[in-house]
């Protein structure tokens, strides 16, 4: 009797294992179905195959249903690039050619009926069929982002900068819903670290709103230059938005200006090139959030007017000579004239950018001159402060004063939380996430973005094999970072932001390189639905996607195909190397004797032990006979400084 028990008992586990294990088989049959599908980031919130496919002739044509000038923007903006890598004329054709409409080959622009709720501002529903393709939307950006999954649907060559001939234009036919998860879907630039030009900050924009990147914080002011034309202060660009130039340094450790030599590296945008660039912006739905970084980080604006700080300087822009606690860079809190400054300033910046928000930086203040100022020390008293913290913070409250008078809101890093917060402002965490949980409790809106996940600055790969930057963060730890943290409610976050820093980021060739594809992971954050986190479905399309930046020739870093170094010291006290990969599926190849490895050689099973003598590991990876990653040679004395031995 017990035995039949057991068996029976061993019966219905060996059973229920099996409806798992099917249940497991369907789950990713549909989920395989829809991989097989769709190669777009962010990944839209609802697809399904359809029968047929549509292919795109020379005969297509883009009807907007309703004449408004952002929407034939937006028809005029898919027809451009869908004739550079097809050679086809695309015309784009409004209601007057109704009767059109119904001919074969077209590509709808269609306003949804009623408001259609779920779609929001943002948000488009796509329906490709194999005689047309039609995108309804609420709002023009809706249709903007339509366009951009359309343009994604297209073979890779779509993205070419060339006409491409013997080439078939074809899209499976698929329904999509979709619509952004957050309202801010940020990347900062800073163009005062390193310069770029006009057209490279439109270039710039080109390629972040092909991920649905909404929003551009330019980081226009810091140490190494001032780049903005204010016309109350024109010395600000004759004077601030030039240093020396150095190259190829260690950030903060290069030589400071020497005697008599000149300031010849730079550059600054006029107030025309602003408003060409803010238009630029706005037909490609993108805010540009101008970012004037005071109290600290002034640097530029003290080398300008000494006066404005404790000490009275003199001051040159810095150009990547160290300077933190040791040389001057803060603006001076007793001085009034500091504050007349800033109104001066905010108000030609507010009206050049039109967007809801000025972001006054904020951030790494050192107020050691200001506890040595007289100044600085009378307004602490007369303000009945306790330390220079709340000094801190009552200038932040006066710049929001400021702000606010010119009719915008004030963003500031999480540094703006010490001493008491503005009462209005919103926090960008940026020292992880502590900043952003304090201020969403306290009832302010916050916008994330950590630099351990999200500063684009960083070695995306080991930093032996990576251009120089000071410290890591992996596209998988980018990707798997969760903006609403559990003790704070969703509505008080904005968004996610991930920063390009540019101390060691001197032209836009490289920028690409360190923004994508960890661009990509940001993106999809913002946008898609939390529950579609999937790490190898994104590799999957993000390997897709890399193949689209090549046909645009945009450069990106290939560093999640590298293998990771796990050293240990063992329990003789000897180096042993564990090796890993970011991604799945990829073999590793290694040699201690100094020769290049390639799949011929000894593949990674289980962690090393070195053999005598040798100096470094070589090491590759591999898919399918295919070499992925670069190779890597590390020292092996590198690995033991790592582990202590
Ligand atoms: C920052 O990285 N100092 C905002
Ligand atoms: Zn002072």
């Amino acid at each position: 009797m017990e035995m039949v028990s057991k068996r029976t008992v061993r019966l219905i586990c060996i059973a229920s294992l099996g409806i798992m294990l099917l249940m497991i088989c369907c789950a990713n049959y549909a989920f395989a179905g829809s991989e097989i599908l769709l190669n777009v980031i962010p990944r839209p919130v609802e697809f399904q195959k359809t029968k047929g496919s549509f292919i795109l002739k020379s005969s297509a044509q883009i009807f907007i249903e309703a004449e408004e000038p952002l929407v034939r923007k937006v028809a005029d903006y898919l027809s451009e690039h869908l004739a550079v890598p097809t050679g086809y004329e695309f015309k784009v054709v409004s209601s007057m050619e109704q009767a059109e409409k119904d001919s074969d080959d077209v590509i709808i622009f269609q306003r949804a009926d009623t408001k259609d709720r779920i779609l929001g501002d943002e948000g488009y529903r796509l329906c490709v069929n194999p005689d047309k393709i039609t995108i309804i939307a609420n709002r023009p950006a809706g249709f903007f982002y339509g366009v951009q999954t359309l343009l994604q649907l297209f073979p890779s060559q779509i993205e070419s900068r060339e006409r491409v001939s013997a080439v078939e234009w074809k899209i499976d036919c698929v329904e999509i819903v979709d619509y952004p998860r957050f309202k801010w879907r940020g990347l900062l630039l800073d163009v005062s670290r390193h310069f770029f030009t006009k057209e490279e900050v439109k270039q710039y924009i080109d390629m972040i709103v092909r991920y649905k990147f909404n929003t551009l914080q330019l980081h226009l002011t810091d140490d190494q230059g001032w780049r903005l034309e204010i016309k109350k202060y024109p010395r600000l660009t004759e004077v601030g938005a030039w240093r020396v130039l150095r190259v190829g340094h260690e950030w903060n450790r290069c030589d400071p200006p020497g005697p008599g030599e000149k300031p010849t590296y730079g550059g600054f945008y006029t107030q025309q090139d602003i408003r060409e660039l803010v238009n630029y912006a706005r037909e490609r739905f993108v805010t540009i959030v101008p970012e004037i970084d005071v109290p600290g980080h002034a640097m530029a604006i003290l080398a300008t007017y000494p006066n404005l700080s404790c000490t009275g300087g003199p001051f040159q822009v810095n150009p990547g000579s160290a300077f933190y606690r040791k040389i001057e860079n803060t603006l001076c809190v007793g001085n009034d004239q500091v504050f007349d400054f800033l109104d001066g300033v905010f108000s030609e910046v507010a009206e050049l950018f039109p967007g809801q928000y000025i972001h006054m930086g904020g951030d790494e203040a050192y107020k050691g001159f200001w506890a040595k100022c007289h100044k600085c020390q009378k307004r602490k008293a007369e303000e009945n402060l306790k330390c220079e913290d709340e000094l801190q913070s009552y200038f932040v409250k006066r710049v929001e004063k400021i702000v606010e008078s010119k009719g915008k809101k004030l963003i500031g890093w999480d540094e703006i939380l010490k001493g008491g917060l503005a009462p209005n402002a919103t926090v960008m965490s940026w020292r992880g996430i502590g900043g952003g949980i304090r201020a969403a409790k306290m009832g302010h809106k916050v916008i994330m973005s950590p630099s351990p996940y999200y500063y684009l600055d960083l070695y995306q790969g080991d930093r032996i094999a990576e251009p120089r930057a000071y410290s890591s963060s992996r596209l998988r730890e980018c990707y798997a970072f969760n903006p609403v943290p559990k003790e704070i409610n969703v509505d008080m976050v904005l968004g996610v932001q991930g920063n390009l820093w540019t101390e060691t980021v001197p032209t836009l060739r490289h920028a690409q390189y360190m923004i994508w594809p960890r661009g990509f992971a940001i993106a999809e954050t913002g946008w898609s639905a939390i529950h579609q986190k999937d790490w190898s479905e994104f590799t999957r399309r993000v390997e897709e996607h890399f193949a689209r930046l090549d046909e645009a020739d945009i450069k990106y870093s290939t560093s999640m195909f590298d293998v990771i170094f796990v050293p240990k010291k063992n329990s003789t006290g000897q180096l042993e190397i564990g090796l890993d990969t970011e991604i799945q599926g990829l073999d590793i190849y290694y040699s201690f004797d100094g020769s290049n490895p390639d799949q011929h050689y000894p593949k990674y099973t289980k962690p090393l032990t070195v053999p005598p003598c040798a100096i470094d590991i070589r090491v590759v990876t591999y898919r399918n006979g295919q070499c992925l990653g670069k190779q890597i040679t590390m020292p092996l004395s590198i690995l033991r400084k790592r582990v202590g031995i």
